[in-house]
């Protein structure tokens, strides 16, 4: 049935998600929720040289909650974090090749999920130096 909604590389994400997992010292991570559907994100980064040297995901949802943070670990990893933080749902959609009408705002996981693991990071960092 998912094969008939989703595009193969859609699908090949959500049926092989890369950087699945948790980063337990982990440098940053960020979490965000769907109210309406329920679905959850949390990511996870290792940073080095303000670049994003690692980053993985744990997610509970839909088929497209998977894909779209599977490409989000792909699109952030190895970037600097204020390209990282730059990363919208657009980009995301369109690494995929597209999603259906109604499964877009699933990207919004991802981004937001990234951009508050980002902030998580500076501001450990901030207080480090405190
Ligand atoms: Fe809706 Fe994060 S609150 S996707
Ligand atoms: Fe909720 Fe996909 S249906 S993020």
């Amino acid at each position: 049935m998912y094969d008939e909604v989703y595009n193969d590389t859609v699908f090949d994400h959500f049926m092989n998600p890369r950087n699945a997992g948790v980063i337990n010292d982990a440098d940053g991570f960020g979490v965000c929720g769907d109210p309406g559907c329920g679905d959850f994100l949390t990511i996870y980064i290792k940073v080095a040289n303000d670049t994003i040297a690692d980053i993985s995901f744990l997610v509970f949802g839909c088929a497209a909650a998977i894909a779209t943070s599977s490409m989000t670990t792909e699109l952030a990893k190895g970037k600097a974090l204020e390209e990282a933080i730059k990363i919208t749902e657009d980009d995301i959609i369109e690494a995929l090749g597209g999603l259906p009408e109604h499964k877009q705002h699933c990207s919004n996981l991802g981004v937001k999920a990234l951009r508050s693991a980002i902030e998580n990071y500076y501001n450990k960092t901030i207080e480090k130096y405190q």
